[in-house]
C-alpha cells in the first residue's frame, strides 16, 4: 500500500510492429477504418432514404451498421493516433471511456444479431403472420431493450473498474484499453470484477448465442420437414449472408477464448482483438450488400432519384 501512486495515464503497448513496417501498417489500418466507416454509413443512408428497405430486416441491419461503425471508432482513431506518436498513451478517464463504449457497442451488435435471427425465423416459419408479429412497435421495443441492457452492463463494468487502484505498472499490452488488461494491472482486489465478468458474461454472450442457434435450428428443421430445392434455396439466399456474419463474429470470439494459448499469447490476443474490432465491422456491410439484390436496387433507385431531383 505504501508504493501506491496515482496513475494519470496508461501506455498502450499494442501491436508489435517492427519500426520499418510502421508506415505500411498505418496505411493499412487507415484504409480498413475508412472502408468500415464508408461501408456502414452507406447502409445506414440507403436504409434511411429508400422506403423499400423500411422492413424489420433492413432496420436491424442498419442498427448493426451503426453499432459496427461506433465499435470500430472506439479503438481505431486512437490506434492510428498512437502509431504516429512517440509515447502511445491514453489518459485514465479516456481508458475508462474506451472500456464503456467498447462494451456498449460490442454487445449491442451482438444482441442485434439475435433480433436478425429471430426476424428470419418468423419470416421462414410463419410467413403469413410475419407482418403482424414483427410489428414496428416490437422492433422499436427490442432495439430500446438492447440499448438499456448493454448500456447498464457496460456501465456496471466501468464503475467496477473505476474502483480499482493502480501502482507503478501502467503498461497495457494491447492497442486499446481492454478490461482484462486493466484488471491485470490493478494492485487492489479484482475478485468482484472477475466474478461479475463471469456471471454477466454468461448472460450477455451465451444467451444471444443460444437464441441464435435455436432460431437457425428451427429454420433448418422446418425446411427439412418439407424438403424442396426451392425451400433450401430460399433459406440459403435469405440466411446465408446472415449466417456468415454470425460465424465470423462467434468464430473469432470462440477462437480467442477456447483455443489454448501458447507462450506467445499476447500476440495471439492482439491478432484476435484486431479481428473483431477491425475486420468483422469492416466485412459486415460487404457480406450483406454485395450479394444482396435489394440493396443494389435501393442504391440505384437512390442515385437515380437524386439525379432526377437535381
Ligand atoms: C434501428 O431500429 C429501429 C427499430 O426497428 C428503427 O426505428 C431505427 O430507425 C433503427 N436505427 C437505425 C440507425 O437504423
Amino acid at each position: 500500500m505504501n508504493n501506491k501512486t496515482v496513475i494519470t495515464q496508461f501506455l498502450l503497448m499494442g501491436l508489435p510492429i517492427p519500426p520499418e513496417h510502421q508506415h505500411l501498417f498505418y496505411a493499412l489500418f487507415l484504409a480498413m477504418y475508412l472502408t468500415t466507416v464508408l461501408g456502414n454509413l452507406l447502409i445506414i443512408i440507403l436504409v434511411r432514404l429508400d422506403s423499400h428497405l423500411h422492413t424489420p430486416m433492413y432496420l436491424f441491419l442498419s442498427n448493426l451498421s451503426f453499432a459496427d461503425l461506433c465499435f470500430s471508432s472506439v479503438t481505431m482513431p486512437k490506434l492510428l493516433q498512437n502509431m504516429q506518436s512517440q509515447e502511445p498513451s491514453i489518459p485514465y478517464a479516456g481508458c475508462l471511456t474506451q472500456i464503456f463504449f467498447f462494451l456498449l457497442f460490442g454487445y449491442l451488435g451482438n444482441f442485434i444479431l439475435v433480433a436478425m435471427a429471430y426476424d428470419r425465423y418468423v419470416a421462414i416459419c410463419f410467413p403469413l403472420q410475419y407482418t403482424r408479429i414483427m410489428s414496428p412497435k416490437l422492433c422499436t421495443c427490442l432495439v430500446l431493450l438492447f440499448w438499456i441492457l448493454t448500456s447498464s452492463h457496460a456501465m456496471m463494468h466501468t464503475l467496477l473498474a473505476a474502483r480499482l487502484s493502480f501502482c507503478e505498472n501502467n503498461v497495457i499490452l494491447n492497442f486499446f484499453c481492454d478490461l482484462f488488461a486493466l484488471l491485470k494491472l490493478a494492485c487492489s482486489e479484482t475478485y468482484v470484477n472477475e466474478l461479475m465478468i463471469f456471471i454477466m458474461g454468461g448472460f450477455v454472450v451465451i444467451t444471444p448465442f443460444i437464441l441464435i442457434v435455436i432460431s437457425y435450428a428451427s429454420i433448418i428443421y422446418s425446411i427439412l420437414k418439407v424438403p424442396s430445392t426451392q425451400g433450401i434455396y430460399k433459406v440459403f439466399s435469405t440466411c446465408g449472408s446472415h449466417l456468415s456474419v454470425v460465424t465470423l463474429f462467434y468464430g473469432t470470439v470462440i477462437g480467442l477464448y477456447l483455443c489454448p494459448s501458447g507462450n506467445n499469447s499476447t500476440v495471439k490476443e492482439n491478432t484476435m482483438a484486431m479481428m473483431y474490432t477491425v475486420v468483422t465491422p469492416m466485412l459486415n456491410p460487404f457480406i450483406y450488400s454485395l450479394r444482396n439484390r435489394d440493396m443494389k436496387r435501393a442504391l440505384i433507385r437512390v442515385i437515380y432519384s437524386k439525379k432526377i431531383s437535381l
